[in-house]
């Protein structure tokens, strides 16, 4: 798909992102390359980042990677330390690093509840605490990836949907607090996009072609599309927006958690 937006748009900037090894973190982290910005990339795995890097690369942009757990506080403080080192400096977060799978809320462990939290709420905090002072700089803007989740109760997601509550909930609080500073802080919060780690979770099988009749615009988003709603939020057009959450999402929570709760009984064994 051709942007809207003037390419050159984010020249001399250095963008941060997160789950950038794949899925919608990559894509994002393409585009953003491809409106002229240096990207640091940030993943458990180096190998997926490195095919995104080499991507960015054979593409005309500039990419490096920070393999890192965004559970830990140290990994990302060093991570983005060494992507400022690196670029000079640091202008745009985008959290899109997260995890999760179906599980009924009487069955999942404590742990498994934990984890998701860590990773996506937990993570998410520590990549803006690290972010934080090198915003403050010249000024910057943070977008995180949430989900529709995070607003409509949704069965067999309860960690996720309230990690993303979560991220949105922090998203204003954070906008607030860092208004002063000139950083501006949004989220994006896609509905079911295609071709992605997410939907092969969330809707196996079968399952994806009744989901798909049922979102409103009658189809499932593309990885572009979030790509633009990032774009709008980290550039000019964008500049006075701040503590917003962006829904990218067909209309689908309009209609609630929709084929999802057809799933809760064969889900819980009943
Ligand atoms: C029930 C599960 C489970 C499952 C893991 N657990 N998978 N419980 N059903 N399918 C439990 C484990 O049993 C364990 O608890 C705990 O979770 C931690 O599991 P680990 O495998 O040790 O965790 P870890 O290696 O850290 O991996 C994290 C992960 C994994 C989230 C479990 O799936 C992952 O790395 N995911 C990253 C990729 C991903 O999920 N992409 C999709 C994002 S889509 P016990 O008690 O046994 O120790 C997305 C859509 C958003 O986010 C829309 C919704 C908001
Ligand atoms: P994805 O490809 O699995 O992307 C998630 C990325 O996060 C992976 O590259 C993963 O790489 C990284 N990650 C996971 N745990 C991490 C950790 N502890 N530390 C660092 N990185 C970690 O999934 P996706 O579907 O594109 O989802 C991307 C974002 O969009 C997520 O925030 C998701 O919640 C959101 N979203 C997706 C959809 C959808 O339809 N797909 C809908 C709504 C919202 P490693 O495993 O290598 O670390």
């Amino acid at each position: 798909m051709k942007s809207v937006f003037v390419s050159g748009l984010l020249e001399g900037q250095v963008a941060f992102v997160t789950g950038g090894g794949s899925g919608i973190g990559a894509g994002i982290a393409k585009r953003l390359a491809a409106q002229g910005a240096k990207v640091a990339l940030l993943g458990r795995t180096a190998e997926k980042l490195e095919r995104v890097a080499a991507e960015i690369a054979a593409a005309g942009g500039e990419a490096r990677c920070f393999p890192a757990d965004v559970r830990k506080f140290l990994e990302v403080d060093q991570a983005i330390k060494a992507a400022v080192a690196a670029f000079g400096r640091l202008d745009i977060l985008v959290n899109s690093a997260a995890g999760n799978f179906l599980a009924p809320a009487a069955s999942l462990s404590a742990n498994g509840f934990r984890t998701v939290i860590d990773i996506d709420l937990c993570g998410t905090f520590n990549a803006c605490r690290a972010a934080f002072e090198h915003l403050a700089k010249q000024g910057g803007s943070i977008v995180s990836i949430t989900a529709t989740q995070a607003e409509v109760p949704t069965p067999l997601q309860c960690h996720a949907g309230a990690a993303k509550a979560g991220i949105e909930k922090l998203t204003r609080d954070l906008a607030l607090e860092w208004a002063r500073q000139g950083i501006r802080v949004n989220a994006v919060a896609p509905g079911p996009i295609e071709e992605t780690e997410g939907m092969s979770r969330l809707a196996p099988g079968d399952t994806a072609t009744t989901f798909k009749k049922r979102v409103p615009l009658g189809r499932w988003g593309t990885i572009d599309e979030i790509c633009e709603a990032v774009t709008y939020l980290v550039s000019p057009a964008g500049a006075y927006v701040t503590g917003a959450t962006l829904l990218v999402d067909g209309g689908t929570s309009l209609l609630g958690a929709g084929p999802w709760l057809d799933m809760i009984g064969e889900m819980m064994g009943e």
